[in-house]
Order: structure tokens, then C-alpha cells, then sequence
């Protein structure tokens, strides 16, 4: 049986684009998608970084183009003293209905941990947010066999906290740390074996069925066709292809061919 699960294209632009860059972006992707808008569009999520988190909701607003923006990360606590930090509540107030987690440049470079990525996760769930949960294995994790144990660690740590309401309303992606940002992409095969085994984890703690799992790592308009013909990969989480207008739409426009 076909899933009946939309398929997400979220760009993650990192520490990229000044708020005029942003505005031009979505302007520059919306020429391109309306004329797509009422076919079987993916949902297109575009994570810009928080200080044009604002213009671009706006410029999405003005234009009527479903785009959907999320934050990169957030504070899993409402409001207190942490300097430089940004809450739930103020995500909120932009009209920011998603944010990411636990991407693994803020585990490495930020020291978040599992514990955090939980708790985060939580705060998101209990204000309405749509996480969007990284998980993946270093290259050293790979090369020892260690794909699968850091895999169900990551993701059990969350799992473990959720209701079995909760599942659905939350979306993983499977991002191997040595694809990130190396242009060597996971082959589709083995990124799917990796989806799979995530949605087996989620079946031990409820429906696994309605839980959508991305794949992030190198994806280009190039590699999106083998990558979301397989079963258990519901999307992308992109970032250098997100950068540009074409390269995105690209990835968009391929999604669309496949889980049409
Ligand atoms: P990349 O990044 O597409 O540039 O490899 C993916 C990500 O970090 O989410």
C-alpha cells in the first residue's frame, strides 16, 4: 500500500542570508513554485536563521505561498535568565509553528546531548511546535558498525518521553554526519535501511505509520529521485541546495515526480 504521508522538503540555510537575502529568496522560490501550487506539492518548510525568521513568515504571508518557516533550534525552556537564548514562546509569537533539534552541528559544536534534544522536543510538543528531530552516526561511528546502536540511542532517548499521541506529531531526520555538508551522499538503499529502522523503533512505542522520517545529507536535485522513490524516506532536509531558489525548486519539483 502507497503511504499516505505528505512528503516534506525543508532548507535548512545554516548561518546564511541576511533578512533582504531571505525576502529575495522566497520571492525568487514562489515565482517558481505557484505555478506548481495546485498540484501535489510537498509541504515546504524553509528554516532561515531567527533574525529572518520574521520576514521571511511575512513575505510568505504577502505572497499566499504556503511555505511553512522553522526555526534551526530553540531553548527548551519558556523564559529565564539564558543569555542569547530564544524560547518556544517568542517562535510562537513570529508565528513560527516548527523548529529543528538536535541537528548535529549543534550537538558538536553546541554540546547538545540527547537529554536535551528530549527536552527540547518536549517544550516544542507542549506549545504546539512540529520538531523536526536529527539524528545520525559520525564517519568513526559508521566505519566501527556503530550505525545502528547511535541510531536507536538517539532516537529512543526521545521516544522514550512521548505519548503515543505524540508520534505522529513529530517528524525525524536521519542526517549521517559525514554526509552533511561533504557532497558524499548515503546511498538511497542504505539511507532507507536507516529510515526503517527508526519507524521499527517508533512501532515499539506506538502507530510508527503516520511519523514522517527526512533524509539529510548532500541531497541535490540529482540524487532527490532515488532517495524519495524509497518506502520509508518522506522527504529531505537540505542545506546547501537550499541556498538558491533553483537548486531547491529543483529538489521540489523532483519530490513531486516521485511521490506523486
Ligand atoms: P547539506 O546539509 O545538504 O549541505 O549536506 C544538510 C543539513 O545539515 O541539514
Amino acid at each position: 500500500m502507497a503511504s499516505t504521508r505528505r512528503p516534506i522538503i525543508a532548507g535548512n540555510w545554516k548561518m546564511f542570508k541576511t533578512t533582504g537575502e531571505a525576502v529575495a529568496f522566497t520571492e525568487a522560490l514562489w515565482q517558481k513554485v505557484q505555478p506548481r501550487a495546485n498540484a501535489n506539492l510537498p509541504e515546504i518548510v524553509l528554516c532561515p536563521p531567527y533574525t529572518a525568521l520574521s520576514a521571511v513568515q511575512e513575505s510568505a504571508a504577502k505572497l499566499q505561498a504556503p511555505f511553512i518557516t522553522a526555526a534551526q533550534n530553540m531553548e527548551g525552556r519558556d523564559n529565564g535568565a539564558y543569555t542569547g537564548e530564544i524560547s518556544p514562546l517568542m517562535l510562537l509569537d513570529l508565528g513560527v509553528r516548527w523548529v529543528v533539534i538536535g541537528h548535529s552541528e549543534r550537538r558538536q559544536y553546541y554540546a547538545e546531548t540527547d537529554e536535551t534534544v528530549t527536552l527540547k522536543t518536549l517544550a516544542a510538543l507542549r506549545h504546539g511546535l512540529t520538531p523536526i528531530i536529527c539524528v545520525g552516526e559520525s564517519l568513526q561511528e559508521r566505519e566501527n558498525g556503530l550505525t545502528d546502536r547511535v541510531i536507536e540511542q538517539q532516537v529512543r532517548a526521545v521516544l522514550a518521553q512521548l505519548s503515543a499521541a505524540e508520534l505522529p506529531k513529530v517528524v525525524f531526520a536521519y542526517e549521517p554526519v559525514w554526509a552533511i555538508g561533504t557532497g558524499k551522499v548515503c546511498e538511497a538503499p542504505e539511507a532507507n535501511r536507516v529510515c526503517a529502522l527508526i519507524r521499527h523503533f517508533i512501532s515499539e512505542y506506538g502507530n510508527a505509520e503516520q511519523t514522517r522520517i527526512l533524509y539529510g545529507g548532500s541531497v541535490k536535485p540529482d540524487n532527490t529521485s532515488a532517495l524519495m522513490s524509497q518506502s520509508d524516506i518522506d522527504g529531505g532536509l537540505v542545506g546547501g541546495a537550499s541556498l538558491e531558489a533553483d537548486s531547491f525548486f529543483g529538489i521540489i519539483e523532483q519530490a513531486c515526480l516521485v511521490k506523486a
